[in-house]
């Protein structure tokens, strides 16, 4: 079957800001909040409400395609990622930073078919940036061109990380130790507590890699492509390749860079999406 990937392209970016304008006027007032997995993984009615109007919206355009949502999972559905067309979404990357008031949240819409990801949008309305790619098209934000840095050496680069939302001791700690072992090996890291925001980072040259295990694959699967369509490279953690279900994520301006914190970084493990 023939794909429209533009039009697929046209409808993720009207939904998107549709749910943006939902997540925009929430963040003013004040937000009823709900934990999930620990004290510091959040939900909030906007979440929910805002994936529901982005599935129905895809739902009732397109009737044969499958979706996977942070909340729907969370409430129980199962993340089934098969050849048929699946649209991937985060209504709110960067929850924690919506309830505290940090501008740094975004919707994120990733597109995979054929279980590859073929367009992605992640749009940050506080901001109203609208980041897009579609699969050998390039990446955007707000229709221009975006690139990744020249950077190929560690030691030259910003490395955008995350302390996570899991509060398991161990799993704490050796994020800590990666994070110190990075910053001896480069110019600093960053955290903008979300991680689609990071890897847009990296897409548009602003910082050169990014890197965290937990992540699950509506965190990453829109911008994912957004990295790679900026001519940036994916990989798993552990240096192998790319695996959006692995819940660890790894990508960077250049291979090398890439490399380079594979090489410094110890695994940490959470169960597969
Ligand atoms: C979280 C953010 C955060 C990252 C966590 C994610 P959420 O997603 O991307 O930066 O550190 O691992 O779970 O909960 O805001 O959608
Ligand atoms: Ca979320």
């Amino acid at each position: 079957m023939d794909h429209d990937l533009q039009d697929y392209l046209k409808t993720a970016v009207e939904v998107a800001r549709v749910a943006g304008n939902m997540v925009k006027k929430a963040y003013y007032v004040d937000k009823s909040v709900v934990t999930k997995e620990s004290f510091a993984d959040l939900v909030t009615e906007t979440d929910q409400a805002v994936e529901r109007k982005i599935i129905e919206s895809l739902e009732k355009k397109y009737p044969t395609h499958k979706f996977i949502g942070e909340e729907s999972v969370a409430e129980g559905k199962k993340c089934e990622w098969t050849d048929t067309p699946t649209w991937i979404i985060d209504p709110i990357d960067g929850t924690s930073n919506f309830v505290h008031s940090i501008p740094y949240n975004c919707v994120c819409i990733g597109l995979g078919i054929n279980r590859k990801i073929v367009l992605g949008v992640v749009f940050l309305p506080v901001t109203d940036q609208m980041y897009t790619a579609v699969k050998g098209q390039g990446a955007f934000c707000n229709d221009k061109r975006l690139s990744v840095s020249n950077t190929s050496d560690l030691k030259n680069a910003v490395v955008y990380t995350e302390a996570g939302n899991s509060r398991q001791p161990d799993t704490v700690l050796t994020k800590i130790e990666n994070m110190k072992n990075i910053v001896f090996a480069s110019h600093g890291i960053r955290c903008f507590g979300s991680a689609a925001v990071n890897m847009c980072m990296v897409a548009q040259g602003s910082g050169d890699a990014y890197i965290e295990y937990g992540i699950h694959v509506w965190d990453i699967a829109a911008a994912g492509i957004i990295v790679e369509e900026a001519g940036g490279v994916l990989m798993d953690p552990t240096g192998s390749e790319v695996d959006y279900l692995s819940r660890g994520i790894l990508c960077a301006s250049s291979a090398s860079v890439a490399t380079s914190i594979s090489k410094i970084i110890k695994p940490v493990e959470f169960e597969r999406d």
